[in-house]
């Protein structure tokens, strides 16, 4: 069996979880790392060799990491995007041999770096993946699998709603809009957009094959702008809300039109940062003529209990569940969160590509129309009003616009 050697560009959080996901599969091995705090990458190192995952080296620069690796893997945040495919193509130029570059999601903050990513790509012509780990979750596929012969009989799709929430992120970055892209809807509308869209697409045609002709949005900041949870955030991120906020909630309707019947399917989009279950939710479900599916990540088969006098003893509370927020009561543990939400899958699906020398299922083109749905997302909320996106005139704004939460102006959209 051929084997991908991975290099990893940021050692945070998403990197750790994939390393998990590198651990069940047998096409990846990580033999680098470069991240902007040594330490990062020291720790991720340590962990690859825990995992068995390879034998990480821990590079200087990614013009290092290039040298000791087949494909590398962009897990820096959001801000860092272009200059480090800049810094990529800059050493491929030079000589180094890579079969390919995976992006995690967003591919950008706006349609502005997504082109600036295309545009950089094209000149080296590498096969890309772009990592939007929700399309691979085993339960969204067995659906498919499952209501394949229903979908036939009665047609596809008509409508499907997706959500991932949460009650905040991790890191101070995230918060910071001008750094992030915007609050919830650029962090993971991208993620509840690209899953909705997917489920609707009908299952013998391509992902593009509903065309996205209208958006509809609301952003609001519901918890997090309150005077008590701002001073929280101050305090422990260093991030004012009163000064430069992002949306804490955003919900959104996309309609698609299937373009050889005509008819009109939709995709509702909701997402928060202010979700106070016990951790991480995705949920999913999907209404065709005669048929349903439903996806609760929340419902484990796995429950533990700690009682207050026990409570002391879970000491890591993420260990049951990614964001989790409570370390006693009734407690729904995911005992495989790398499997369940679809990383172990895309990592293997990119892996095979590139050694086949082919894009992954999600080249970044398709981050890029992600990118842009979101921007709609965002512009209708600041409109007020639904986004047409047949209108050429709105196409052609699209491309250039930042959302004013994106500019660190959330305060004239989001305190009225
Ligand atoms: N698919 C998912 O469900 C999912 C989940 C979390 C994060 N993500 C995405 O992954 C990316 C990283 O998120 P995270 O949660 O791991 O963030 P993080 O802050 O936990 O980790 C980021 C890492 O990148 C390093 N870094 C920062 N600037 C850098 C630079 N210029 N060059 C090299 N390294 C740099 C940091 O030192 C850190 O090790 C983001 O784009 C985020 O949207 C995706």
């Amino acid at each position: 069996m051929k084997i991908l050697k991975l290099g990893i560009i940021g050692a945070g959080f998403i990197a750790r979880f994939q390393a998990q996901a590198v651990s069940q599969i047998r096409n990846v091995k990580i033999t680098g790392v470069y991240s902007r705090t040594a330490a990062s990458a020291e720790q991720f190192a340590k962990l690859c060799k825990e995992l068995e995952v390879g034998d990480c080296r821990v590079c200087q620069s990614v013009a290092e990491l290039t040298q000791h690796v087949d494909a590398v893997a962009i897990f820096s945040p959001n801000f860092t995007r272009v200059s480090i495919v800049e810094e990529i193509v800059d050493t491929v130029k030079k000589g180094a041999h890579l079969k390919g570059l995976i992006c995690e999601k967003p591919l950008a903050r706006n349609l502005i770096e997504a082109r600036k990513l295309l545009s950089l790509i094209d000149e080296i012509g590498l096969p890309t993946a772009y990592f939007e780990n929700q399309l691979f979750m085993k339960l969204i596929r067995a659906q498919m699998q499952q209501l394949r012969p229903q979908q036939e009989q009665m047609g596809p799709l008509l409508l499907t709603r997706c959500s991932e929430e949460h009650g905040g992120p991790h890191e101070p970055w995230f918060w910071d809009p001008t750094q992030q892209g915007g609050g919830v809807l650029s962090d993971m509308g991208c993620h509840s957009i690209a899953v909705g869209w997917y489920a609707l697409t009908p299952h013998d045609q391509p992902l593009d094959f509903l065309q996205p002709v209208s958006v509809s949005c609301d952003c609001a900041l519901l918890k997090w702008g309150a005077p008590k949870w701002r001073k929280q955030l101050l305090d422990k991120f260093g991030i004012d809300y009163g000064k430069i906020p992002a949306e804490d909630f955003t919900t959104g309707i996309i309609t698609y039109k299937n373009p050889v019947n005509g008819r009109l399917a939709k995709a509702q989009f909701t997402n928060s940062w202010m979700f106070e279950k016990q951790g991480l939710r995705l949920f999913m479900d999907g209404m065709g003529p005669g048929y349903a599916f439903e996806i609760n990540t929340l419902n484990s088969s796995l429950q533990v209990f700690v009682g207050d006098a026990a409570a002391d003893a879970v000491a890591d509370s993420e260990s049951a569940l990614e964001k989790s927020t409570a370390s006693r009561g009734l407690l729904s543990v995911q005992h495989n969160e790398a499997d369940l939400y679809g990383y172990t899958d895309e990592l293997k699906e990119a892996a095979a590509a590139f050694l086949a020398g082919q894009n992954g299922f999600l080249p970044w083109r398709y981050g890029y129309e992600i990118t842009k749905l979101v921007m709609a997302a965002y512009m209708a909320d600041e409109q007020k009003k639904t986004i047409d996106l047949t209108d050429v005139q709105v196409q052609t704004a699209l491309e250039n616009y930042i959302p004013l939460i994106q500019q660190g102006k959330g305060r004239e959209v989001l305190y009225q």
